[in-house]
């Protein structure tokens, strides 16, 4: 079955679902993007991707493509047009097609936005295998510009620091700048030592990741200490386990960290129950 795209108000197979060279998104990576995880039929932290989305769009002034109810509707009507039970909608808002191309913004009075959606299939991905058997990161220096706080489609460095760690042997990379971790490639990061939950503070220098925020909340709500600052990656050698979060990996258990095992190499008792947690309370408030 092709699967069925939404692009500017039309739902299309995608072979038919077309735009334009001159948009902005291609020229210039002039747009943003959520990811929302999809269980059971349900969005998970929809209202959160929803927030980001527009935060994003406005610190770029873009202007929305459409209301918050529409953008509802659109990932439903996806889900339910691709019969999608566990995967991922991604979706993409660019400054949209000024009909050549140039460097000043078009007149958005005139040029209308971008919207594309479409879904991705993962059955069963929350029984995800590498979360029982935790996976590899190498550290690489973040050399991404300096608001990563805005979630847009320049994603070539993060692209080429996992194949920085596809070729080191290892599944991902963790970004260290001034001596400090800053996140994963498409991830947040943490460390634990002592019981306590380490991640860097929110500020421009990382995505504010929408299951970062579920995942801190529900480890507070079970009496976890969490420490928000930044940590090095020697600090995260020695630390008694790590893991990172996303959208589309949930919690996932980091057990090496550049070729040195953590813990006994397995994925710790903190990653573990925060994983379990984040799935259980999140499938209760999906949409
Ligand atoms: N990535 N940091 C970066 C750089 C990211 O790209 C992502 C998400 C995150 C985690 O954010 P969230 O919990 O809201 O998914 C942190 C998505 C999943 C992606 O690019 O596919």
């Amino acid at each position: 079955m092709s699967r069925i795209v939404y692009v500017n108000g039309q739902y299309l197979p995608e072979a038919e679902a077309t735009v334009s060279i001159f948009d902005r998104g291609f020229l210039m990576a002039d747009g943003v993007y959520e990811v929302t995880s999809v269980l059971g039929g349900k969005l998970l932290d929809f209202a959160g991707h929803q927030v980001r989305l527009a935060r994003s769009l406005k610190e770029l002034d873009i202007e929305a493509p459409c209301s918050d109810d529409e953008l509802l509707e659109i990932h439903r009507e996806l889900v339910a047009r691709n019969d999608l039970t566990d995967g991922m909608i991604y979706l993409q808002v660019t400054r949209g097609n000024p009909g050549d191309r140039d460097f000043a913004f078009p007149d958005p009075a005139t040029i209308k936005p971008t919207l594309v959606l479409f879904t991705q299939s993962k059955p069963g991905m929350a029984d995800s295998p590498v979360a029982k058997t935790g996976i590899k990161v190498i550290s690489i220096e973040d050399i991404r510009w300096g608001r990563r706080d805005i979630k847009t489609v320049q994603l070539l460095y993060p692209s080429m620091g996992k194949m920085m760690a596809k070729k080191a042997g290892a599944d991902d990379a963790w970004m260290v700048e001034d001596g400090h971790v800053t996140e994963g490639t498409s991830n947040n990061a943490y460390i634990v030592k002592g019981g306590r939950i380490i991640t860097r503070q929110l500020s421009n220098d990382i995505l504010h990741g929408i299951t970062r925020a579920a995942v801190l909340r529900f480890a507070k709500e079970a009496q976890m200490v969490v420490e928000e600052r930044p940590f090095t990656i020697e600090e995260a050698k020695q630390a008694d386990e790590a893991f990172f979060t996303s959208a589309s990996a949930f919690v996932m258990p980091v057990v090496e960290i550049d070729g040195a095992s953590l813990g006994n190499g397995t994925p710790g008792p903190v990653a573990k129950r925060l994983r379990e947690i984040y799935l259980e309370e999140s499938r209760k408030t999906a949409i």
